[in-house]
């Protein structure tokens, strides 16, 4: 099959970029070094590519994430970096389970769960989940005496891993990372666990980085210059044309638009509704369209409804969450169908 065949909206992933970001990872972060996080993706089929480069260990944001990661084999060293008040589905599973913490509530919950190992989640800056670090300590003994073994802390510098200036998300990284380690002295362990894609090369800090998006990409994190290449699309189809501007079958119900409007090679992306992304075909426009040759884009005045096109996520976790499966591509040929197996709760 190829991709004119495709029902569009279709998700796709182009099989080249992604080995490159994959192997590049794991030639930078090997084995443990890297624990990548499944939210990115939410496919079973790519964290087995992401084991198979060495990393055996897994990231979680979702009870159903690890679930899905314990069912497919996959579960040596899962880590659920995410608060739950109830745990009793992680008590369950047949693999070996970590849980953030940050409160008495949360080491109760664990505690009752039935879940073993924890790691102290330590707020490093993003208003987020995490605990004071003057308090990470205190949380330490009290998830001890509930039975629980603490592996170590873990402070996500969210803020910080989405900057473009680099000199900025070092210092910035650098900032967070004292915090994250006062609080490891306080709190023991093996484990500082942090990171993201904008900072895996930067965080120098933590014995492990939770990196996730670079395995795809998207716009957002393409500004920042990072080694990883673009492999996540959406292949549209051109439903309307009009003078100056046309329209394509892929609005905000098919791409994660949080951080900002999709991109469309060799045009401006004027602005998305739920199931159409209206797009300048002016003169400057020059428009790569499916089934040409790559190197001979369409001028914008010759786009006809019924073309094809890729369009390119601002933010690639809830693109692949909107979706059910994603097809793997090696230029137009499709090579693989991968359900988006770890959606839901
Ligand atoms: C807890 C946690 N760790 C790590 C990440 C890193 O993800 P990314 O690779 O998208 O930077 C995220 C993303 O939001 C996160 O929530």
């Amino acid at each position: 099959m190829t991709t004119l065949e495709l029902t569009t909206p279709a998700l796709l992933v182009d099989a080249r970029a992604l080995q490159h970001n994959l192997a590049t990872m794991a030639a930078a972060l090997p084995g443990a070094r890297l624990r990548p996080h499944v939210k990115a993706h939410k496919c079973v089929a790519l964290a087995r590519l992401q084991a198979a480069q060495g990393h055996r260990g897994f990231t979680c944001a979702t009870i159903r994430e690890m679930e899905g990661l314990a069912a497919a084999g996959l579960g040596d060293d899962l880590l659920l970096a995410n608060e739950v008040l109830d745990a009793t589905r992680l008590g369950r599973l047949d693999a070996r389970v970590t849980v953030a913490v940050d409160s008495p509530e949360t080491i109760a919950a664990a505690a009752r769960g039935g879940v073993r190992e924890v790691l102290i989640d330590v707020n490093v800056g993003l208003p987020r989940c995490g605990c004071a670090p003057a308090d990470a300590g205190r949380l330490a003994d009290l998830a001890r005496r509930s039975g629980l073994g603490v592996r170590g802390v873990m402070g996500y510098e969210g803020h910080v891993v989405g900057l473009d200036d680099r000199a900025l998300r070092v210092a910035k990284t650098a900032e967070s990372m004292e915090l994250l380690r006062a609080a490891h002295r306080e709190v023991g362990g093996e484990l500082v666990s942090a990171g993201g894609t904008g900072t895996y090369d930067v965080n120098t800090w933590a014995t492990e980085i939770q990196a996730g998006s670079y395995a795809l990409m998207d716009t957002a994190y393409a500004r920042l210059g990072l080694p990883f290449r673009q492999a996540l699309s959406v292949l549209a189809t051109v439903i309307s044309v009009s003078a100056g501007y046309a329209v394509a079958d892929c609005g905000l119900k098919a791409l994660g638009m949080d951080h900002g409007n999709p991109a469309i090679a060799g045009t401006k992306v004027w602005f998305c509704s739920d199931e159409h992304v209206t797009f300048g075909t002016g003169d400057e426009a020059a428009i790569a369209v499916e089934g040409e040759a790559p190197d001979a884009p369409k001028d914008g005045s010759a786009l006809r409804a019924g073309d094809r096109i890729r369009v390119w996520p601002a933010h690639v976790d809830p693109t692949m969450a909107y979706h059910e499966r994603a097809l793997v591509v090696s230029g137009p040929q499709v090579v693989e169908t991968w359900p988006i197996d770890l959606r839901g709760w």
